[in-house]
């Protein structure tokens, strides 16, 4: 049976079904739908549309539903098109002739719309919780690297040394912006569309602000066209996503260099690495390397999103229902790269005398010895140009650089001294920048806003959950 039945003959085509029927990811929203029912149930109740007693009764056979639906005992029909169907369909078996009113002044469109954004306003928050505990493992791992440090680099040739602590927390940054990214998307998906009706409202006596009231939501929408056809907040979610798997995959590129033996910075925990099926000597990095693959998928669902929406007339088209599997595959499938990338971060294994040794190059400390000939009057532009000219010296007379810089009357003893290994990092002094003092004030404010992120994160789950 079709929730059109009259309407249409009967005896939609299998062609049609097979097409269209989508109860088959969009069970994913049940939790959501019967909380949206639930809220609509009462406003019924309210607008004098259903007895108090048939809102006690549909409540109940709701939450009967609900429970059945969690525990995966709700066998699906062949007629169930998707979750919203078939929640109505039970419904109805339960409650009898009762059933038939749940859908009262309602319709899939504005109750499609609702259910997404509860998803979507509990789901980004879960994923942010899970970004914020790998933002945990890099902070302490960021503490304990205490003075280490390896080159930083431009163009990945050696630029200057930063303290590994710097270079983990610059990932930690990024993820922070992903925090705020995720937050303020759930900020400002926080408006029901429930109550716009299939587009234009109602005849009935609905409140949607009631509702809107009911299922924690600040606001009710302002205009219903928009209220059934708007997912930007869908397009948000899978943006906030895509990058945040950019991060992840910039973050996996660097474990897949720094683990191989030409660099040799860190050795993988065997948990998180895996071997070869044929060669018996390998240790691979496929965490971190499907941390960097997955990134591709992540980015074509938020493109294919786009496209999708890009040519919609309004109001709803059926072209929406398109939104949910790219949403739900990229939400499962960067959190199982952040679990991964977690474990993998917090058990992995530091080389700090090779990462030192790489950073004490001979040329690493060329601009502090610019900068030492700056400090006694001499024009940058020209100080670099004498410190180049002595690198390239040292290069093509075979001669150590230290022993150039030593017997330079501009430099002698003091600019020796800026060629010690572990020294220039320690002149890294100014805010933000790569060295000791720096560095521990970062790690202060870091973690400062690791404890601002995660109460601004209760507040958002609480606003989710506070209805339910
Ligand atoms: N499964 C549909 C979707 O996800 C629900 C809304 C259907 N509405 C309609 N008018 N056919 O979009």
């Amino acid at each position: 049976m079709t929730l059109w039945q009259g309407r249409l003959g009967d005896g939609m085509a299998e062609a049609v079904a097979d097409l269209s029927v989508s109860v088959g990811f969009d069970k994913e929203l049940a939790a959501d739908d019967i909380e949206g029912s639930r809220a609509h149930v009462r406003g019924l109740g309210r607008a004098g549309i259903l007895e108090k007693e048939e809102v006690e009764t549909l409540l109940e056979v709701l939450a009967t539903v609900g429970a059945e639906l969690a525990e995966g005992r709700l066998e699906f029909a062949p007629g169930d098109e998707d979750v919203h169907t078939a929640v109505e369909r039970r419904v109805t078996e339960i409650a009898g002739e009762l059933g038939a009113k749940l859908h009262t002044g309602r319709s899939r469109n504005d109750q499609v719309a609702t259910d997404l954004r509860l998803w979507c306003r509990r789901s980004l928050a879960v994923l942010a919780g899970d970004v914020l505990a790998l933002q945990d493992v890099l902070l302490g791992r960021a503490r304990e690297a205490g003075d280490a440090y390896l080159p930083g680099y431009t163009h990945l040739q050696r630029a200057q040394p930063v303290l590994l602590a710097h270079h983990l927390l610059a990932h930690g940054w990024a993820l922070a912006r992903d925090v705020d990214r995720l937050t303020s998307t759930i900020d400002r998906l926080d408006v029901s569309p429930l109550g716009a009706g299939a587009l234009a409202g109602s005849s009935l006596p609905l409140d949607p602000d009631f509702v809107a009231d009911q299922l924690g939501f600040s606001h009710r929408f302002e205009n219903s066209l928009d209220a059934v056809s708007d997912r930007d907040f869908v397009a948000e979610g899978l943006f906030d996503i895509a990058l945040l798997g950019v991060h992840l995959s910039r973050m996996g590129e660097e474990i897949v260099l720094w683990s191989s033996d030409e660099w040799g910075f860190c050795t993988l925990d065997d948990a998180y690495a895996t071997g070869s099926s044929m060669l018996p000597q390998k240790k691979n990095p496929d965490v971190a390397e499907l941390a960097r693959g997955k990134a591709g998928r992540l980015i074509g669902h938020l493109t294919g999103l786009l496209v999708t929406l890009k040519g919609l007339p309004l109001a709803y088209n059926r072209d929406l229902q398109e939104d949910k599997e790219p949403l739900f595959d990229s939400w499962r499938q960067v959190r199982a790269i952040l679990r991964a990338l977690t474990g993998l971060y917090a058990t992995l294994q530091w080389h700090h005398a090779r990462m030192q040794d790489a950073a004490d190059g001979p040329s690493s400390a060329a601009v502090d010895l610019a900068e030492l000939l700056v400090a006694r009057g001499v024009p940058f532009r020209q100080a670099h140009a004498l410190v180049a000219g002595l690198v390239r010296e040292s290069i093509e007379r075979h001669v150590p650089l230290v022993e150039l810089v030593q017997a330079h009357p501009d430099l002698g003893d003091a600019g020796a001294q800026l060629l010690e290994p572990g020294v220039p990092v320690t002149r890294r002094t100014t805010p933000g920048g790569a060295g000791p003092v720096p560095v521990a004030e970062q790690m202060e404010h870091f973690s400062r806003r690791l404890g601002v992120d995660r109460a601004r994160l209760a507040r958002c789950s609480r606003a989710a959950t506070e209805e339910s």
